[in-house]
């Protein structure tokens, strides 16, 4: 197949949602929608006895949360879906946020009794900040759920998005029944059937029709046109554009855990979200159409697997074709590699791939110099700007309480700096010369220490501190040691060797830029 033919069947995503409203048990029947596994375990028996395809890793499986990202993709309707897995606790936002930008468009998975949360909040707020289009899922719909019009009002108010719901449930909790497809004009009825068939059984018919009324209480029924009326008088009409641009979001109700609704939803999916994109590359875009191959790291993992410790580079295609053991250039330092181990990562298997196209990830083994951020390109001109860097919101020394050990702590420790899950910081003018670590969420130090003792042999001991606030700032404004640091406060270096200060609190910073009025923060 030629390459624009390969894009043009691409769809690169992640879902997103507050843990618990069901992302794990929607990216579980989609795989099996796609036939990419055979047989899918209720969540519970999931969770005592065995991990999802997407829930390997060992404290996820513990915990039963997900922790850490991984790659699954299958073929449906001719497509190729590369579902990009995002870690569902809310500690691990920065490992999330890095994932968003490689995909091109997200799933957002709201519980209906519970409408939008926290950590829904924030992860669209990244979504809308890249322009990344979004499909909505309200799940668990056979459960009581808040009632329809107050969901997307919400969606509307709290997210200042325009939902366009493109069906509409028929009943909550014992009472639903279907949805009303408002495109199509057509009722789907589900029928339960114990743990979930794989293919609910559908039937279709019109909304009037005899079948809908046995089936739908005359109260639902009558709920349900009236608030069809409102939103096909109030709500605004379908656009296409504002759903690519990320301004209107396609909204679709189900219950992932008995498989309702959720071929309408991939259908949908597949209709409105966008092939690769073109991305950024300093001062102009580069499309997945041009001739040139071209790529970026989002995320290093090592010990991906026991039986291959080693370290994986995971790199987002954006342009050209990628084949097996082609060189490239590493542009941040120019250095040339042969991208020779390169695998197709799903969960915890790996394939080797031997070519793959713009929207695909591919797991790159070897290379021990790559950073997250970092592009790889046929050409020496492109640095692709897609990983931000995130400010820790929390701070603690880590010690190796076994000084035998200290070989295998200093490099299990380094590894996983490389890797973005926490980041290190060398106190100025201190005596103690202890590791300080800075993470997002004080979840990622458990993880430190996990994979530490785990994949190293490593034991350590954690002490938190009261810091909550870093400012980097620039030292052209003023000269490190001419700073007065309030008692409390720290002045650090982090790993790229930049100059901030450490706060408890905002009432610190204020009493801060008050004895240092010259200082600039970045
Ligand atoms: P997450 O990845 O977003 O954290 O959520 P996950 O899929 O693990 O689902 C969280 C819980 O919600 C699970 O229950 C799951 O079975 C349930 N769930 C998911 N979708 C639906 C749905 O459509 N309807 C209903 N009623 N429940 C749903 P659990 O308490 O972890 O286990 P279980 O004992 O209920 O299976």
């Amino acid at each position: 197949m030629s390459l624009p033919n390969e894009i043009l069947r691409r769809r690169t995503f992640a879902i997103v949602s507050h843990p618990d409203a069901g992302k794990t048990t929607l990216t579980e029947k989609l795989l099996l929608y796609g036939g990419a596994v055979q047989m899918a375990g209720s969540v519970t028996s999931r969770k005592k006895e065995r991990a999802t395809v997407s829930d390997w890793l060992e404290i996820e499986q513990k915990r039963g949360i997900s922790v850490s990202s991984t790659i699954l993709n299958f073929d449906y309707n001719g497509f190729r879906i590369n579902l990009l897995d995002t870690p569902g606790h809310n500690d691990f936002s920065e490992d999330t946020y890095r994932v968003l930008t490689a995909v091109d468009s997200v799933i957002m998975v709201i519980d209906g009794g519970k409408g939008i949360e926290q950590q829904t909040l924030k992860l669209f707020e990244v979504c809308r900040k890249r322009k990344i289009p979004i499909i909505t899922f309200i799940n668990k719909m056979d459960r009581p759920s808040r009632d329809t019009l107050s969901l997307l009002d919400e969606i509307e108010k709290v997210l200042h998005i325009t939902p366009y719901p493109v069906n509409i449930p028929l009943g909550n909790g014992n009472e639903f029944k279907g949805v009303w497809d408002r495109r199509t004009k057509t009722a789907h009825l589900f029928e339960r059937t114990t743990g979930g068939a794989f293919r609910a059984p559908v039937k279709t018919c019109g909304l009037d029709d005899q079948l809908v009324r046995e089936i739908v209480s005359e109260s639902t029924y009558q709920t349900v046109c009236d608030e069809l009326e409102m939103i096909d008088n109030v709500g605004d009409s379908f656009n296409v554009e504002n759903i690519a641009n990320g301004t209107m979001t396609p909204v679709f109700f189900g219950s992932a855990v008995n498989n309702f609704g959720l071929e309408l939803l991939l259908n949908g999916f597949l209709e409105f979200s966008p092939p690769p994109q073109p991305r950024q590359s300093k001062n102009s875009a580069v499309e997945p159409e041009s001739d040139f191959f071209s790529g970026f790291v989002f995320k290093i993992q090592a010990n991906l697997n026991p039986k291959h410790r080693d370290r994986m580079s995971f790199i987002r295609i954006v342009s050209g074709k990628f084949t097996r053991d082609m060189p490239v250039i590493h542009t941040r330092t120019g250095k040339k590699l042969r991208l020779s181990n390169s695998n197709n990562v799903f969960g915890r298997e790996r394939t080797s791939v031997d070519e793959a196209w713009p929207g695909d990830v591919i797991g790159f083994v070897g290379g021990e110099f790559l950073n997250i951020g970092d592009t790889l390109c046929e050409k020496p001109d492109i640095a692709y700007q897609e990983v931000p860097r995130f400010a820790p919101e929390c701070f603690a020394y880590l010690y190796n309480p076994e000084p035998s050990n200290y070989k295998r702590f200093q490099k299990g420790l380094e590894q996983l700096v490389q890797e973005g899950l926490v980041h290190l910081f060398t106190r100025k003018n201190a005596l103690d010369k202890n590791v300080l670590l800075g993470a997002v969420g004080p979840l990622q130090f458990d993880l430190v220490q996990f994979r530490l003792e785990k994949e190293y042999g490593a034991a350590s001991r954690l002490e938190t501190t009261a810091w909550k606030i870093i400012h980097w700032f620039d030292t052209k404004s003023v000269e490190p040691a001419q700073l007065s640091i309030p008692h409390k406060s720290a002045l650090v270096q982090d790993d790229n060797g930049r100059n901030a200060i450490l706060f408890e609190g905002d009432w610190q910073v204020r009493h801060f830029l008050e004895k240092n009025p010259s200082i600039v923060f970045n």
